[in-house]
């Protein structure tokens, strides 16, 4: 394809916080503007401190920067970045939606499952596209792990277990008052990657999570997962961000997959395969397959932002964390958050249908 049937892609990006000024503005959306893929057109923050420093960061003049939407949406973007803290996701959804935009979504996808189905009809009424910021899965390392999965290397894999923890106190903000903080928004990339690697559509869970008596967090920002999929693999996620020692912190996790031919294990961005049974003359029980130790970037959301500019532009048929792919990791985080409440375990696919999904697909990641 030539530069005119590809041109870079218009982009605004609402909410310069922590995530949108640090990963998209400072860094990310620059890469791909070198890249020619999107040309900044606007920045939407209603605060004015950081508006504006979201735009010195991508050198844009005052006049691109807005406080609503509305305004902002006269700089004619094909593509919308949607960095704003989730339980305000829907309403930039629709409006940008409605205006023929394409949207670049941060996790959690929305508040409620509710409101996940109802942008999910609302972005294909409108025609657009849309896919969430899963960063987590396809960092270097998690992309490793999925690679020695496909091509076998566990064998048949039966169970996985994942522990992600780290004190977030300091960055509580609007999630110090939430029930499940961890779970809903570090968690899921966590969930995200297990439910990924197990395979399948997500049958049944069970949510324990328990509060830190002197956390900042009024909820429970700790929680283990119990997870069957409905392909018969199980899996467990002890997460927390509380406590004091950050054992298993963010891109540092623990995570295992045991398979009847041998255990993967990614710890410290170390990827090993460990078998002890039967070891050949000569070899480790214990192979040290890939080390992307040190790596702190975050190449998640620079590779999922260029394979959805790809699919925007019509590059690709399909994007790996579409609403379409994402909507069963929503379907098993809001079951989780019932069998917390309820203190049981949910059945999925049944606690989708009732709060109305009309077809729960599988998760064909
Ligand atoms: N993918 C990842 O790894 C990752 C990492 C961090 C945060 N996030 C996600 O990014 C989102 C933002 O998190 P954060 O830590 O940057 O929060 P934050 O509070 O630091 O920033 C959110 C910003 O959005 C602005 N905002 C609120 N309502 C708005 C509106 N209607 N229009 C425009 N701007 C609005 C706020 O003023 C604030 O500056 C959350 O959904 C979070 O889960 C994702």
């Amino acid at each position: 394809m030539t530069g005119s049937e590809n041109p870079p892609a218009r982009t605004l990006l609402v909410g310069a916080g922590a995530h949108g000024l640090s990963t998209y503005a400072a860094r990310v959306l620059p890469r791909l503007a070198a890249a020619g893929r999107l040309v900044p057109v606007g920045v939407v923050e209603p605060d004015p401190a950081r508006r504006s420093q979201g735009l010195q960061v991508l050198g844009l003049p005052d006049s691109a920067g807005f406080s609503t939407l509305s305004d902002a949406l006269r700089t004619r973007p094909d593509l919308v970045i949607v960095a704003t803290p989730y339980f305000h996701h829907e309403a930039i959804c629709s409006e940008a939606a409605a205006a023929g935009c394409h949207l670049f979504i941060e996790k959690p996808l929305s508040d409620s499952l509710e409101s996940c189905y109802r942008i999910e009809q609302t972005v294909a009424s409108a025609g657009v596209k849309a896919a969430v910021n899963m960063s987590g899965r396809f960092e270097i390392e998690k992309r490793a792990l999925a690679d020695a999965l496909r091509r076998g290397l566990a064998g048949r894999v039966e169970y996985l277990f994942g522990r992600m923890r780290w004190n977030h106190e300091q960055r509580a903000k609007y999630r110090a008052d939430k029930p499940y903080p961890f779970l809903n928004e570090g968690g899921v990339h966590a969930i995200d990657m297990l439910r990924a690697y197990a395979g399948g559509y997500p049958a049944r869970v069970y949510h324990l999570a328990y509060r830190s008596a002197s956390s900042v967090f009024t909820g429970c920002a700790s929680s283990v997962l119990s997870v069957e999929m409905d392909n018969g693999v199980c899996w467990v996620l002890e997460g927390s961000w509380t406590g004091a020692a950050d054992i298993s912190p963010w891109r540092r996790e623990y995570i295992r997959a045991d398979g009847d031919e041998a255990s993967l294990l990614l710890e410290d961005q170390k990827l090993w395969r460990w078998r002890d049974r039967e070891p050949q003359a000569g070899t480790e029980a214990r192979q040290l397959l890939a080390d992307h130790s040190g790596q702190s970037q975050d190449h998640g959301t620079e590779y999922l932002l260029t394979r959805f500019l790809d699919w925007i532009r019509g590059r690709t048929n399909d994007h790996p964390t579409s609403l379409e792919h994402n909507l069963p990791l929503m379907d098993l985080l809001f079951a989780a958050f019932a069998s917390a409440d309820q203190k049981q375990a949910v059945d999925v696919r049944e606690f989708a249908a009732a709060h109305g999904r009309q077809s729960p697909s599988n998760n064909r990641d």
